[in-house]
């Protein structure tokens, strides 16, 4: 009953929504979520109004399914936002305080809003707010982490102080950690981790590899890349962090962001994508215990069909 929810209210068929990560999520590989029947998902982080609105464009060629756009709140920008909501269906924010004008601008463009928290807190912040969805984000979560409480914890106390529809996050890798949290009461699960190795994901192959090669032990939460965004938890491979660590030097390499060429400060936030160049295993390879599952490259379709297995 709940998981309807949430394909209700966005208007798909599968409850797993794609995570936003910038540089991994390119626009096949939202396109072929949404097209697989879930919720595919751009970022609009680190982009020009111009760029996003193209970018756009471009995934409604492939697809005619719906799709969202995901902000983090630390690098945003409004102009960006206003396009995401007059051309997509769901506009979602991460990492800050959920914020009344912003859910009213992205509510006038006739989006929905979904915000990511890691806190009973926030999530009645958000409801209170305007949000028509809440992500839940445990603390397995691969990437930038939000709160400090195990998912299955968090998700029960949100579940039992909002009424909104929530979106479970965090180290889920199976279709049993799947059936799992819906069971719990979550109207979807968000995944990201998974997505990292998928035929479609835009992680530079030596990423990929890592992934590929780790277990589910082998991640830690650390601030150990925090140049561009400090103070700011985010779970990582371990190897990254000891590669990092005995890295010699200020730069580790070059990253293409939008068709322009930037250094990569050591301890950077950037992830090392496709274009990257330099020392890709001493860059943040963000990942979550959902890590140890993913053996392979597979299509994203492939991924869908395995996730929604026991659904
Ligand atoms: C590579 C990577 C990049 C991420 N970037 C973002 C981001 O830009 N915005 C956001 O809301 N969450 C981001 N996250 C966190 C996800 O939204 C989500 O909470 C997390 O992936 C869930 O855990 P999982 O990786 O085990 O599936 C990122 C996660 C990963 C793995």
């Amino acid at each position: 009953m709940t998981r309807k929810l949430f394909t209700q209210l966005v208007g798909c068929d599968v409850p797993i929504q794609l995570a936003g990560m910038p540089g991994i999520n390119t626009i096949d590989l939202a396109a072929a979520v949404s097209n697989s029947g879930g919720l595919g998902m751009i970022s609009g982080t680190h982009m020009s109004p111009e760029y996003l609105s193209d970018t756009i464009e471009n995934l409604k060629e492939l697809t005619s399914q719906p799709f969202g756009v995901n902000f983090l709140m630390p690098f945003l920008d409004k102009d960006c936002v206003k396009i995401a909501a007059s051309k997509s269906k769901l506009v979602e924010f991460f990492y800050g305080d959920p914020d009344l004008s912003l859910i009213e601008t992205v509510h006038k463009g006739e989006a929905l809003v979904c915000w990511q928290i890691g806190s009973k807190k926030e999530a009645i912040q958000a409801e209170k707010a305007g949000c028509d969805l809440i992500v839940t984000q445990g603390v397995e979560a691969g990437g930038h982490v939000r709160g400090n409480i195990k998912l299955s914890s968090l998700l029960s106390e949100v579940l039992n102080s909002v009424n909104i529809p929530v979106i479970a996050a965090g180290g889920i890798g199976t279709a049993e950690d799947v059936a799992e949290v819906l069971k719990a009461g979550a109207s979807a699960v968000r995944i990201g981790t998974r997505f990292l190795a998928a035929k479609e994901s835009g992680a530079h192959p030596k990423y990929v590899q890592a992934v590929i090669n780790a277990g589910a032990k082998d991640t830690v939460l650390t601030e150990t890349f925090s140049v561009g965004w400090p103070n700011a938890h985010h779970r990582v491979l371990k190897s990254c962090v000891e590669e990092v660590n005995e890295f010699e030097g200020d730069i580790v390499g070059e990253r293409d962001l939008a068709g322009v060429k930037k250094p990569i400060p050591k301890g950077s936030i950037a992830l090392p994508t496709k274009e990257t160049t330099g020392n890709i295993e001493a860059m943040a390879l963000y990942a979550s215990r959902s890590v140890g599952v993913v053996r392979e490259i597979k299509s994203a379709a492939d991924i869908m069909t395995e996730l929604s297995k026991e659904i």
